[in-house]
């Protein structure tokens, strides 16, 4: 059995306090205001587009899933873990519809292809993710990844999370600033963002 006590300053044995588990209104308010934010960044002039797509699926994406699905690992356990994994599923799959609306929008516009820094920033992100999917699914899935004892896997898919999660977060603002011109819209759309970045990383 696990030992739950440590030696304190002067060697006596003190009781270890658990890690404190998100609570579920914090796991389900963010994302809930960040489909707000989706449809708010989708709809620039006002009107849907076959544009809108993009940004609503790539803030689904990235934001909404991915910030439940980083608290639900949190709570840890076997359920929630393949849960989190689900969830992931989703978030791909929505931002691989998100890249091939884009895509498909330049090439209607006759545009030219990854020009600027949230093009490279969001296909890093992108690619990240894709590759994050894969060493969770084949390496840490809990009934059949292959290394999913691995101390040193997790640490790896940890930390290259953290790293996609910023980057795919400042693609998105970088792009919501470029399109919105008030300074009200882009902090309402910015500083939630800080916030829940420094509550999950
Ligand atoms: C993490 C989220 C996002 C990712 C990964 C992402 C990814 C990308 C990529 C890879 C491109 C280049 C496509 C190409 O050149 O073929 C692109 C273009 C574009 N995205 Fe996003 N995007 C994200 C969020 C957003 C948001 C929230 C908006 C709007 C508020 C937006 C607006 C645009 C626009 C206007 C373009 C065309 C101009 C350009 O290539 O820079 N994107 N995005």
């Amino acid at each position: 059995m696990a030992d739950d006590t440590e030696d304190g300053l002067l060697g006596e044995k003190q009781v270890m306090k658990p890690p404190k588990e998100p609570p579920w209104w914090h796991i389900l308010v963010f994302p809930v205001w960040s489909i707000f934010m989706a449809l708010y960044a989708a709809v620039p002039g006002g009107t849907w587009t076959w544009f809108s797509w993009h940004p609503f699926c790539m803030v689904f994406a990235f934001v909404s899933c991915t910030f439940f699905a980083v608290l639900l690992k949190k709570r840890g356990g076997y359920a929630n873990t393949k849960v989190h994994g689900y969830v992931m599923a989703v978030a791909l799959t929505s931002a691989a519809f998100g890249y091939y609306v884009i895509y498909s929008n330049k090439n209607i516009l006759g545009k030219i292809h990854l020009t600027s820094w949230h093009s490279w920033i969001g296909l890093f992100a992108l690619l990240s993710y894709l590759s994050l999917f894969l060493v969770g699914l084949l390496g840490l899935h809990p009934d059949v990844g292959l290394r999913n004892k691995s101390q040193d896997l997790r640490a790896f898919h940890k930390w290259a999370a953290r790293l996609a999660i910023v980057a795919s977060w400042g693609t998105s603002s970088l792009a919501f600033y470029g399109m919105h011109a008030s300074a009200f819209d882009r902090l309402a759309f910015f500083l939630p963002l800080l916030a829940a970045t420094a509550y999950i990383l």
